[in-house]
């Protein structure tokens, strides 16, 4: 793309002005879109902002490609764009969509300006790099990281810094989102006169649970909540029915009946229809013979993985998200029952939690209240879903 116009450069407190202004856009989606990093992105014209775009959700388009595209609906043409504003250091490689730094190129934009640079250092410098080579002007407000201008890295995306610390890398695992639905006093299952004795969370909230489920590689739950609900596990609109994550359930004594609901296909209608789908099953059990039930299961469709007890004589979660790991799960959905969601959180292995609270008073079995009340939360938000209260924070 030939430019004839030229770059019209905005001074610092200008810059300033319309990174903070994306920042706090692109914070709203940090629980949609982490592990990766909330990013907005402007795309500029004579100094003027003719599309504005952020990263929505973990999975989607990047705050860049959604910038351009913005852009090319404006009535301001692809040759007058000059400048791209973005609050982070564009993906160079691969990931679930293709480098943005590509697309950033394509636009025939002169001059991007930076946020931050990428904090992962296997990422760090190389977009600028790439930007440079190409004849591309490159100002970077935030070399350091630090709070160099409000809403820097720290403050926007601090759950996406201490993800990329060298020691986790070092031990990759799933990002773990620990979801569930309790009664005012903090218990999972309702009274049993009260929405069949299951239900504590209204229509609305179940239907933002199958989005999220469609957002996530794998939904993992305990034999605990099977033998109780015999959930199915699947996606069901308006969630994302392309690829139904993976589901899991930890069963020590290989306790799951075959007749399971989650062994049974989707209804034909239904999966035509784009209205459910259904990832395949996996089993963790011990080390052990139970041969009838296995070739039961198996014959299912279920996949039986054996991982090694723990200290504890538990199946190790260690383990068990290694495995997941090297299976491409990378952000998992946990919607257990209170005693997995305790060793989870016990492991150190919840990454972000979302906790939806009915309007119902009492309730069986334990309650996590407890569990919610201690921990440092970070990045908290309350809101309201219908009838219910949800808080999400990272841990
Ligand atoms: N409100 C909600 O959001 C929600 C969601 C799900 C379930 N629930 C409710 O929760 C209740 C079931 O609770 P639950 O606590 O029994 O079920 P759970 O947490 O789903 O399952 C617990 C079982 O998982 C197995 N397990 C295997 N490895 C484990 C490990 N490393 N750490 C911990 N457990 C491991 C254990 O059985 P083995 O030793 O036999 O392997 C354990 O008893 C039901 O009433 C259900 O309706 C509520």
């Amino acid at each position: 793309m030939n430019h004839l116009i030229q770059v019209q450069k905005l001074n610092d407190e200008a810059l300033g002005q319309i990174l903070r202004e994306l920042a706090e856009l692109a914070f709203q989606a940090r629980f949609n879109v982490a592990p990766n990093p909330c990013v907005g992105a402007a795309v500029l014209s004579r100094g003027q902002i003719v599309g504005r775009g952020i990263h929505h959700y973990w999975g989607g388009p990047h705050a860049e490609v959604e910038a351009l595209k913005q852009a090319a609906s404006s009535s301001t043409p692809m040759g007058e764009w000059d400048t791209m504003v973005v609050t982070l250091e564009p993906c160079s490689s691969t990931g679930k969509t293709p480098p943005c730094v590509d697309a950033v190129l394509e636009s025939g934009i002169k001059h991007v300006v930076l946020g931050s640079l990428d904090p992962d250092p296997r990422h760090r410098g190389r977009a600028v790099e790439l930007l440079e080579s190409a004849g591309v002007e490159v100002t970077v407000l935030n070399p350091g990281l630090g709070p160099n201008y409000p809403w820097g890295l720290p403050d926007l995306a601090q759950h996406f810094l201490d993800w990329n610390q060298v020691e986790r890398l070092r031990r990759p695992r799933p990002w773990n989102i620990a979801k569930w639905a309790q009664t005012r006093t903090g218990q999972l299952t309702p009274p049993e006169d009260i929405g069949e004795g299951r239900w504590i969370s209204g229509p609305d909230s179940l239907a933002e649970v199958q989005v999220l489920r469609g957002r996530v590689d794998a939904i993992v739950t305990g034999i605990g909540t099977v033998k109780t609900d015999d959930p199915r596990l699947s996606v069901r609109a308006p969630g994302d029915v392309s690829k139904p994550p993976m589901r899991v359930v930890f069963d020590s004594y290989l306790h799951m009946s075959p007749e399971a609901r989650m062994l049974e296909p989707v209804a034909p209608s239904a999966l035509d229809a784009g209205q459910e789908a259904a990832g395949p099953v996996v089993i963790f059990t011990r080390p052990g013979p139970e041969p009838v039930r296995t070739r039961e299961l198996m014959a299912k469709g279920a996949e039986i993985v054996a991982l090694p007890p723990d200290d504890d004589g538990c199946l190790s979660l260690w383990a068990a998200s290694e495995w997941l790991w090297q299976r491409g799960v990378r952000r998992s959905l946990l919607e257990s029952g209170p005693t997995l969601v305790k060793s989870f959180m016990e492991h150190n292995l919840v990454d972000q939690v979302r906790v939806y609270s009915g309007d119902v008073s009492g309730g069986r079995g334990t309650s996590l209240a407890s569990l919610l009340a201690g921990g440092r939360p970070k990045a908290r938000l309350h809101r309201e879903c219908g009838p219910d209260g949800v808080l999400e924070y990272f841990r």
